[in-house]
Protein backbone atom coordinates (compact mmCIF):
# COMPACT_ATOMS: atom_id res chain seq x y z
CA UNK A 1 0.00 0.00 0.00
CA UNK A 2 2.79 2.42 0.80
CA UNK A 3 3.91 1.87 -3.19
CA UNK A 4 0.21 2.83 -4.27
CA UNK A 5 0.44 6.32 -2.55
CA UNK A 6 3.52 7.50 -3.73
CA UNK A 7 2.59 10.89 -5.88
CA UNK A 8 -1.41 10.51 -5.15
CA UNK A 9 -2.97 12.65 -1.63
CA UNK A 10 -6.56 12.01 -3.07
CA UNK A 11 -8.55 9.93 -0.79
CA UNK A 12 -10.96 8.57 -2.62
CA UNK A 13 -8.30 6.96 -5.43
CA UNK A 14 -5.99 6.01 -2.53
CA UNK A 15 -8.88 3.95 -0.88
CA UNK A 16 -10.06 2.88 -3.84
CA UNK A 17 -6.80 0.99 -4.67
CA UNK A 18 -6.66 0.12 -0.42
CA UNK A 19 -10.22 -1.68 -1.07
CA UNK A 20 -8.96 -3.57 -4.07
CA UNK A 21 -5.54 -4.59 -2.27
CA UNK A 22 -7.75 -6.04 1.08
CA UNK A 23 -10.18 -7.79 -1.02
CA UNK A 24 -7.45 -9.78 -3.19
CA UNK A 25 -4.91 -10.17 0.27
CA UNK A 26 -7.42 -12.02 2.42
CA UNK A 27 -8.66 -13.69 -0.94
CA UNK A 28 -4.90 -15.03 -1.40
CA UNK A 29 -4.56 -16.22 2.15
CA UNK A 30 -6.16 -19.73 3.37
CA UNK A 31 -9.56 -19.62 5.28
CA UNK A 32 -11.48 -18.61 7.10
CA UNK A 33 -9.20 -15.19 5.25
CA UNK A 34 -10.44 -16.29 1.94
CA UNK A 35 -13.97 -15.83 3.00
CA UNK A 36 -14.16 -11.77 3.10
CA UNK A 37 -17.13 -11.07 1.36
CA UNK A 38 -16.49 -6.96 1.83
CA UNK A 39 -13.53 -4.78 2.08
CA UNK A 40 -14.44 -1.02 2.50
CA UNK A 41 -14.72 2.28 3.24
CA UNK A 42 -17.26 5.13 4.95
CA UNK A 43 -16.17 8.19 5.42
CA UNK A 44 -17.55 10.83 7.47
CA UNK A 45 -20.03 13.34 5.48
CA UNK A 46 -18.83 16.85 4.89
CA UNK A 47 -22.28 17.43 4.36
CA UNK A 48 -23.82 15.98 7.77
CA UNK A 49 -21.34 15.33 9.90
CA UNK A 50 -23.24 13.56 12.26
CA UNK A 51 -23.30 10.34 9.39
CA UNK A 52 -20.66 8.33 7.52
CA UNK A 53 -21.15 8.12 3.56
CA UNK A 54 -20.24 4.86 1.43
CA UNK A 55 -16.34 5.16 0.00
CA UNK A 56 -14.62 2.92 -2.09
CA UNK A 57 -15.06 -0.88 -1.13
CA UNK A 58 -14.89 -4.62 -3.20
CA UNK A 59 -18.04 -6.35 -2.06
CA UNK A 60 -22.22 -6.67 -2.87
CA UNK A 61 -23.73 -2.99 -2.70
CA UNK A 62 -23.66 -1.69 0.35
CA UNK A 63 -26.00 0.63 3.02
CA UNK A 64 -25.38 4.77 1.49
CA UNK A 65 -24.77 6.22 4.74
CA UNK A 66 -24.73 5.38 8.71
CA UNK A 67 -25.26 7.55 11.50
CA UNK A 68 -22.49 7.93 13.69
CA UNK A 69 -23.08 5.81 16.75
CA UNK A 70 -25.03 3.25 14.87
CA UNK A 71 -24.53 -0.01 13.63
CA UNK A 72 -20.47 -1.14 14.10
CA UNK A 73 -19.08 1.48 11.51
CA UNK A 74 -20.74 4.64 13.62
CA UNK A 75 -19.89 2.78 17.01
CA UNK A 76 -16.20 2.58 15.71
CA UNK A 77 -16.45 6.59 14.33
CA UNK A 78 -18.25 7.34 17.69
CA UNK A 79 -15.46 5.83 20.40
CA UNK A 80 -12.98 5.97 17.43
CA UNK A 81 -11.74 1.99 18.73
CA UNK A 82 -11.65 -0.80 16.72
CA UNK A 83 -14.11 -3.39 16.71
CA UNK A 84 -13.70 -6.89 16.36
CA UNK A 85 -16.56 -9.06 16.32
CA UNK A 86 -16.32 -12.95 15.81
CA UNK A 87 -19.63 -12.86 15.40
CA UNK A 88 -21.76 -10.13 14.06
CA UNK A 89 -24.51 -11.55 15.87
CA UNK A 90 -23.42 -10.99 19.27
CA UNK A 91 -23.59 -7.29 18.33
CA UNK A 92 -26.44 -5.29 19.23
CA UNK A 93 -27.57 -2.82 16.34
CA UNK A 94 -25.04 -4.44 13.84
CA UNK A 95 -26.39 -3.45 10.54
CA UNK A 96 -26.65 -6.35 7.88
CA UNK A 97 -25.87 -5.00 4.55
CA UNK A 98 -25.21 -8.66 3.44
CA UNK A 99 -26.62 -11.35 5.41
CA UNK A 100 -23.84 -13.48 4.00
CA UNK A 101 -21.74 -11.50 6.75
CA UNK A 102 -20.96 -13.05 9.72
CA UNK A 103 -17.78 -11.88 11.24
CA UNK A 104 -16.55 -8.02 11.26
CA UNK A 105 -13.40 -5.77 11.79
CA UNK A 106 -13.76 -1.96 11.59
CA UNK A 107 -10.81 -0.02 12.24
CA UNK A 108 -11.10 4.35 12.56
CA UNK A 109 -8.95 6.39 10.59
CA UNK A 110 -7.89 9.66 12.87
CA UNK A 111 -6.20 12.67 11.48
CA UNK A 112 -5.66 15.01 14.44
CA UNK A 113 -7.44 13.52 16.97
CA UNK A 114 -10.64 13.02 14.88
CA UNK A 115 -12.49 10.08 12.79
CA UNK A 116 -12.25 11.04 9.50
CA UNK A 117 -13.25 6.97 8.18
CA UNK A 118 -13.53 3.70 8.84
CA UNK A 119 -11.82 0.86 7.13
CA UNK A 120 -14.60 -2.12 7.27
CA UNK A 121 -13.65 -5.89 6.37
CA UNK A 122 -16.77 -8.52 6.50
CA UNK A 123 -16.30 -12.59 6.68
CA UNK A 124 -18.80 -14.64 5.41
CA UNK A 125 -17.19 -17.15 8.20
CA UNK A 126 -17.26 -17.03 11.91
CA UNK A 127 -13.63 -15.70 13.51
CA UNK A 128 -13.01 -14.61 10.36
CA UNK A 129 -10.34 -12.05 11.98
CA UNK A 130 -7.16 -12.15 14.74
CA UNK A 131 -5.47 -10.04 16.07
CA UNK A 132 -2.47 -10.03 13.12
CA UNK A 133 -5.42 -8.81 11.21
CA UNK A 134 -6.84 -5.74 13.29
CA UNK A 135 -2.71 -4.89 13.71
CA UNK A 136 -2.42 -4.93 10.08
CA UNK A 137 -5.51 -2.46 9.67
CA UNK A 138 -4.51 -0.46 12.13
CA UNK A 139 -1.32 0.18 10.52
CA UNK A 140 -3.18 0.54 7.11
CA UNK A 141 -4.97 3.22 8.62
CA UNK A 142 -1.92 5.18 10.02
CA UNK A 143 -1.16 4.88 6.45
CA UNK A 144 -3.68 6.24 4.89
CA UNK A 145 -4.72 9.17 7.44
CA UNK A 146 -1.10 10.71 6.63
CA UNK A 147 -1.20 9.95 2.91
CA UNK A 148 -4.23 11.32 1.88
CA UNK A 149 -6.16 14.88 2.25
CA UNK A 150 -9.38 14.31 3.87
N1 LIG B 1 -22.05 -4.03 9.26
C1 LIG B 1 -21.81 -2.61 9.19
C2 LIG B 1 -22.51 -2.01 8.00
C3 LIG B 1 -21.66 -1.91 6.78
S1 LIG B 1 -21.56 -3.35 5.94
O1 LIG B 1 -20.88 -4.35 6.80
C4 LIG B 1 -20.70 -3.15 4.55
C5 LIG B 1 -22.26 -1.92 10.45
O2 LIG B 1 -22.95 -2.53 11.28
O3 LIG B 1 -21.95 -0.76 10.61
Amino acid sequence: MEGLVVDQRNWVCNTANAASLLWHLFHSLPAPSSSVNWSGFYVVDKAKPSQLVLGPFHGKVACQTIAVGKGVCGTVAEKAQTLLLEDVETFPGHIACDSDSKSEVVVPIMVDGKVVGVIDIDCAETSGFDEVDRTGLERLALLLAKSCDW
